[in-house]
């Protein structure tokens, strides 16, 4: 057992989570291809590498991608540098996993997921050579005292060239519940002002700078000059996210999410957010693929399954 004690105010897992990393990476490393290694904070980290030179981080904490290093050897997902990697607190960047509330509502603000420590459950090289890890997180009574829904969740990241990810949501109670869940994936741009976001025309939207209002989407591309918080419902199953002075882009593949929300916090609410430097928000969109709109039921058993697949082309 990790056992967590305090420091100031900051709670830190104490140095024996190290014979406790060392026990997953005998049980769960492959060598080449999966090792389990200790992360900031002393947290547990997962490291996939891909013999294409691709590699991902994940934190058990909220299994959270932190890092995706694409085959050329660039990093993808923006991370900040003020990110707090302690328990029960999301990690700003990579993938926060949003589940069972998208945004603000009864739980805290995007929900339980990513806010408690996943376990290994399974890791593999398939056949393909893709390198495959599976994460799961089942509720505890601490949970089911937020929401008192009992789940079993599944994480799967799969990585070869591109990033794809599975994640699952089982009703393991006897009625059945209704959640909103998304992967709020951060990507890394060398320059917002040269970014757009590609393939969201004639979506309808809501804004959340015009206080929900709803509008259609106008535009080819997208580009940012300010505070941008939207959710573009029901959107095609492709976004593409082009990076002109990388002179790159990023092609964002969903199936069973309907929604896409485009969100970069612009000036002021970077000052506000206290675990994201004032100057990174040129550095960093979030596209993020959800089932946010509109909760989604799911009757006492029930399995339900999403994926996002990320990729690179020039
Ligand atoms: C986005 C929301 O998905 O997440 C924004 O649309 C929010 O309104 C942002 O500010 C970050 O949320 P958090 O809880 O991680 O600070």
């Amino acid at each position: 057992m990790m056992r967590i004690r305090i420091r100031g105010n900051a709670p830190v897992l104490s140095m024996e989570s190290a014979p406790m990393i060392d026990a997953l990476n005998q049980k769960h490393g492959i060598p080449g291809a999966v090792s389990v290694v200790e992360g900031k904070n002393h947290l547990p980290k997962v490291v996939l590498t891909h013999r294409s030179g691709s590699r991902a981080e994940i934190y058990l904490h909220g299994a959270h991608v932190c890092s995706w290093v694409d085959s050329t050897g660039e990093e993808r997902f923006f991370l900040s540098r003020e990110a707090w990697f302690e328990p029960g607190k999301p990690i700003r960047g990579g993938i926060p996993v949003i589940f069972p509330q998208f945004g603000a509502g009864p739980l805290p603000p995007h929900g339980l997921a990513r806010l408690y420590s996943w376990e290994i459950a399974r890791t593999e090289r398939l056949p393909s050579g893709a390198v495959r890890l599976r994460l799961c997180l089942d509720s505890t009574p601490e949970m089911l005292a937020q929401w008192p829904h009992p789940f079993h969740l599944e994480f799967e990241v799969l990585l070869d060239e591109a990033l794809a990810i599975v994640l699952r949501a089982k009703n393991t109670s006897g009625e059945p519940f209704a959640f909103t869940s998304a992967l709020h994936t951060y990507f890394a741009v060398q320059d917002i002002k040269r970014t757009k976001v590609l393939g969201l025309k004639g979506v309808t939207l809501a804004d959340a700078m015009q206080k929900g209002a709803r509008e259609v989407e106008t535009r080819e591309a997208i580009a940012f000059d300010r505070e941008t918080d939207r959710v573009y419902v029901q959107a095609p199953d492709a976004v593409r996210i082009r990076d002109e002075a990388r002179d790159l882009t990023i092609t964002i593949e969903k199936s069973n999410l309907p929604d896409v929300v485009v969100w970069n916090p612009w000036i002021e609410k970077a000052r506000r957010m206290p675990d994201f430097g004032d100057e990174e928000y040129p550095f960093m969109v979030c596209v993020e693929t959800g089932q946010v709109e509109k909760p989604r039921s799911l009757a006492a058993g029930a399995l339900w399954e999403c994926r996002t697949r990320f990729s690179v082309s020039r």
